[in-house]
């Protein structure tokens, strides 16, 4: 069996970190979302990758290189625009040949990885099984009804009535009769070859789709919203050690993890909390559910339920909470008594009042 790891698309709703940057990058308890995603392969025994990248493909393949310190070769495929989920099967085509493949999408994440599904998939062979998850409100999903023993009956993307609360997670087992369904497919009214008509075009010509519903913690990391509380799950079961410099002028508490090189003085750590290697954090209050990005800085600062990206500095600002701050971004005070922002493209910014 083979992965293909989607890691182009738009990321529309994770704007501004999206313009300059992928969003599988991101790092969620200290890990960027896609090497969570190729520990998930790996996990089940598979080792042949192929990453779909699109615009922000050459940084991907900077981080990830031959995928060997993850246990995985991975091959790096230019999918020329995001044109949707069955685009990049078509795209990868020549990659997958006549195996099957387990595709995920790079920016969703199985906290309790995909054994059994992978099991049950090979033992039953399906022509495709796809991983559902029960939500309340299925609107913004594919949609899957499924008869008593899980056969998939019909599949509908984004219903405005569903017919069922089982959505479409980013995990899909395929034969490789999936490449005929994708042939001749029509855009969808967003534009895209949507991977729900290629699979509801294999139950409508009698293959047999199986639907495994996902007990365990599932995330799209697609919003801000999504991502901290991605974030807040993966730390609270996340590897903990201080291996880092902590001034013993520091108290520590719950699961901390502090990586070789981070400086930490003053300051009072609250896990859930990974701070990475070149960090820096003074006299601040950090957690809980934070994750501090390598060669960031937090000082005279309180920090909760917040992901920093690489290189960013908040600096005695009082308390922020729920934010994502970009890479290299600098939250400070100012010395006037008015605010000044250099703010980027579709930012968003809220100040207490
Ligand atoms: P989505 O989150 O559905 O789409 P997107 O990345 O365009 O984001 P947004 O809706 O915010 O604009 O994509 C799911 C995953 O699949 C994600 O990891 C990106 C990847 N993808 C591709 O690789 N190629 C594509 O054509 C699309 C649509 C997505």
């Amino acid at each position: 069996m083979k992965a293909l790891v989607l890691s182009g698309g738009s990321g529309t709703r994770l704007r501004p970190l999206t313009h300059t940057m992928a969003k599988q990058l991101v790092p969620v308890a200290n890990k960027p979302v896609i090497v969570h995603c190729l520990e998930a392969v790996r996990e089940i025994g598979v080792t042949d990758v192929g990453v779909v990248v699109g615009a922000h493909g050459d940084e991907i393949a900077e981080l990830l290189g031959s995928g060997r310190s993850l246990g995985v070769d991975l091959r790096f495929i230019r999918q020329e625009a995001p044109l949707g989920l069955a685009h990049c099967v078509i795209t990868a085509a020549e990659f997958l040949g006549d195996d099957d493949f387990v595709m995920l999408l790079g920016d969703n994440v199985f906290a309790g990885g995909l054994v059994s599904e992978a099991e049950r998939f090979r033992r039953e062979r399906p022509d495709a099984l796809i991983v559902t998850k029960k939500v309340e409100d299925p609107r913004n999903f594919g949609v899957a009804l499924t008869d008593a023993e899980g056969a998939v009956l019909s599949l509908v993307e984004k219903p405005r009535d569903p017919v069922s609360d089982l959505a479409v997670t980013g995990a899909y087992f395929f034969t490789p009769a999936i490449h005929r369904a994708t042939e001749d497919l029509s855009p969808s009214g967003r534009g895209e070859l949507e991977i729900t008509d290629a699979i509801a075009r294999m139950v409508d010509d009698g293959l047999r789709v199986v639907a495994s519903d996902y007990t365990d913690y599932w995330a799209d990391t697609g919003t801000v919203r999504d991502l901290l509380d991605c974030n807040r799950v993966l730390l609270g079961r996340a590897a903990t050690g201080v291996a880092g410099d902590v001034g013993a002028d520091t108290e520590v508490s719950g699961r901390v993890l502090v990586e070789p090189g981070a400086r930490v003085r003053g300051s009072r750590l609250h896990g859930p909390v990974a701070i990475a290697s070149g960090s820096v954090v003074e006299d601040s209050d950090v957690g809980p559910d934070v994750t501090v990005g390598p060669g960031s800085r937090v000082s005279n600062t309180s920090v909760s339920d917040t992901i920093l990206l690489e290189g960013a500095s908040v600096s005695g600002i009082g308390r922020i909470h729920a934010s994502v701050v970009g890479r290299r971004a600098r939250i400070t005070v100012g010395r006037g008594t008015v605010g000044r922002l250099t703010v980027g493209d579709d930012t968003i910014v809220e100040v207490s009042s």
